[in-house]
């Protein structure tokens, strides 16, 4: 883990309310691993840093990008961001999602803004030969990554909750069809979305790992404001996670942000 200054190379709203920022940062660039994230300084009146995903890295390692929805005064402060500004980033944190190298077929769950980082854990796993099979949810058509942002030969199935486009309904009555088929399930979404795969007979021993979503202090395992209670412990999501099994979380003791 590192700070830098990144250079925001590009700054666009990839869907209403969702911005795709590429920072020029070499190191995290270098480093980066698929479900790791940065803790992004949101200029001098946000006290806090605010943690994001790492949703892509370039090919030539130089650059990240971030995808991100504007929900309060960090998330605003990003979206406003020219190319030429400076950002004060600390990373890459947290631990990666895991690939088996057994493991053939990999279902990646994102639900909402959970897409992030799962372009990136789908451009590595496409590396090692496997076969991936994306289920994206979202409210509704236009809150839907758009396809340029998902790679090209996933084989990517989506569902709206109101149906206007792929399947009407939620993820997780999706999800029920791809389970066997999967070697490995990786998740990223809302904690409700964990909830419900928690409840799943379908999911009890299979292999899933999810992208914790919890409110951050520090990022680095100093402030232990993101401590969950899981089977084996109290684990700090920002050090010991973000990327958790399901069955891990003790979800009746589980605190949504
Ligand atoms: C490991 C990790 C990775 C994340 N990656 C992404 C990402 O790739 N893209 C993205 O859009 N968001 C991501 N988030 C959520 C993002 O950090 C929050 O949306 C952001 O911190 C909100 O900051 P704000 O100042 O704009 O909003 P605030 O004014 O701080 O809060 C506005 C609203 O956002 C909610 N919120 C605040 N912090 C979090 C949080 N840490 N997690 C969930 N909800 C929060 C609050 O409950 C409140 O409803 C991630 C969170 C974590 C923990
Ligand atoms: S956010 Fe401070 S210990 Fe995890």
């Amino acid at each position: 883990m590192k700070q830098v200054l990144a250079t925001v190379i590009s700054n666009n709203e990839a869907m209403p309310g969702v911005y795709l920022t590429w920072l020029e940062s070499p190191h995290i660039a270098s480093m980066a691993e698929p479900g790791q994230f940065v803790m992004v300084c949101c200029g001098k009146d946000t006290l806090l840093r605010r943690p994001f995903s790492i949703h892509q890295v370039n090919g030539d390692k130089t650059s990240i990008a971030l995808l991100f929805q504007v929900v309060g005064q960090g998330t605003n402060w990003l979206a406003q961001r020219k190319p030429g500004n400076r950002i004060d980033l600390l990373g890459p944190l947290g631990n990666g999602y895991s690939i088996n190298p057994a493991s053939r077929n990999l279902l990646l769950v994102g639900g909402g803004i959970g897409v992030a980082p799962l372009p990136f854990l789908a451009h590595i796993a496409m590396e090692r030969n496997c076969s991936i099979t994306m289920l994206l949810g979202a409210s509704t058509a236009t809150q839907l990554c758009p396809n340029h942002l998902l790679p090209s030969t996933v084989n990517c199935i989506t569902v709206t909750d109101d149906g206007t486009t792929g399947k009407k309904g939620f993820i997780t009555d999706l999800l029920p069809e791809y389970i066997d088929w999967a070697d490995q399930i990786f998740a990223c979404g809302p904690n409700p979305m964990y909830r419900a795969m928690a409840k799943m007979p379908e999911l009890k021993g299979k292999p899933v790992q999810i992208s914790l979503e919890v409110r951050m202090g520090c990022g680095f395992g100093l402030c232990y404001g993101c401590t969950v209670k899981t089977k084996t412990g109290l684990k700090q999501v920002c050090k010991d996670g973000p990327l958790f099994e399901l069955d891990e979380i003790l979800w009746d003791e589980f605190v949504d942000v």
